[in-house]
């Protein structure tokens, strides 16, 4: 019988470095040409910076927000294998990694070989958590029929739906999928759920100029033409999660849906210059999705996505549109501010 576990968790890179690594955070984008230089000088630190450099520069929250998100990462992984689901849909975004300038999907949904492996450290050259080296194999399950059946049921629901049955560049996923799987096998016994990556441009009019990340802080914008095309909507991403929640209930299989991606991202933030994260608009958007009220996420345009730093959070908004469809709200929620390491973060499970 068909049944869907929703969860929502972060596939944030910071979390694959040790703990002195993760530190150096916001600080290091600090020095970027395109970033006031009135954030080279401490003494303009906000209060939140100065509570989380602490004593030791920053050591002891980034541990703490290691192990916050750790003990996250190993609930939902214990939450996942009771489930014990077909398969994992992983509704994460490509930051310029499978998807070039050959050809940018706005959605699209990958049906992989039963199993594959992947180098995933292949272009991550620093030292990781799991001091694995770059040449460390992690072996991995698709499911194509799972995919397939997502990509009819969409289609036949209205959405022109691309699908894909190998990766377009490099054989290793990009990260946001990647990164999802290490992270719930934070204790590295193997991760044996097949997973469908299901792929949202989030980065919309950004993902070739920005190369899907910071770019835009370092060098002045291509300015000849137009824009490139956008992103979808957060409307048109919750009717796409609606569907698909539809096209789940319809089909023989028990499937998780995951969002993964952080909140908002400070270096894709001009509201506060690229420094800091949308607090503001993040705890917006977190009070509405505890209560069940999707109508706000529904109201939020792009433009507001943007201004906010809140790119990735489109993953979020795809199931947000498949828990609205079956009437949930989170069964847990979790979310932590920082003005240090980047981004907000949020972890949620829907029962
Ligand atoms: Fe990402």
């Amino acid at each position: 019988v068909a049944e869907i576990l929703g969860l929502g968790m972060t596939h944030f890179p910071g979390f694959t470095r040790g703990d002195e690594e993760l530190r150096i955070g916001t600080r290091m984008l600090m020095k970027a040409p395109r970033v006031d230089p009135r954030w080279r000088d401490p003494g303009n630190y906000t209060p939140n910076m100065i509570r989380e450099l602490g004593g030791d520069d920053g050591l002891t929250a980034a541990r703490n927000h290691c192990e916050w998100a750790w003990g996250h990462f190993r609930a939902m992984r214990k939450r996942i294998d009771e489930f014990a689901p077909d398969f994992a849909v992983i509704i994460a975004d490509d930051q310029y990694e499978n998807f070039k300038e050959d050809i940018i999907p706005t959605f699209c949904v990958l049906g992989l070989d039963d199993v594959f492996e992947q180098k995933v450290w292949t272009h991550r050259a620093y030292r990781n958590y799991w001091n694995e080296p770059q040449s460390f194999v992690y072996p991995l399950r698709g499911h194509r029929d799972g995919a397939r059946c997502l990509a009819t049921g969409l289609i036949e629901r209205g959405v022109p739906m691309p699908y894909a049955y190998k990766t377009l560049h490099d054989p290793v996923l990009a990260h946001g999928f990647s990164f999802t799987v290490l992270f719930l096998d934070w204790e590295r016994r193997g991760f044996p759920h097949p997973i469908v990556p299901f792929h949202v441009n989030c980065y919309g009019s950004n993902v070739i100029r920005a190369k899907g990340a910071t770019a835009h802080l370092y060098q002045e914008p291509a300015s000849e033409g137009m824009p490139d095309p956008p992103g979808p909507s957060p409307a048109l991403c919750m009717d796409v999660g609606a569907r698909m929640a539809q096209a789940i209930l319809e089909s023989p299989y028990r499937v998780v849906l995951i969002a993964s991606s952080s909140w908002s991202h400070c270096f894709l933030s001009p509201k506060h210059g690229y420094v800091l994260p949308d607090h503001e608009t993040d705890r917006k958007l977190f009070a509405a999705l505890k209560d069940g009220d999707y109508g706000v996420w529904r109201r939020q345009t792009l433009q507001q996505i943007e201004w906010s730093g809140q790119h990735e959070m489109l993953n979020w908004f795809v199931l947000a549109g498949a828990m609205s469809e079956l009437e949930r709200k989170p069964t847990s929620i979790d979310y932590r501010e920082t003005d240090l390491f980047l981004s907000n973060k949020c972890f949620a499970v829907f029962d």
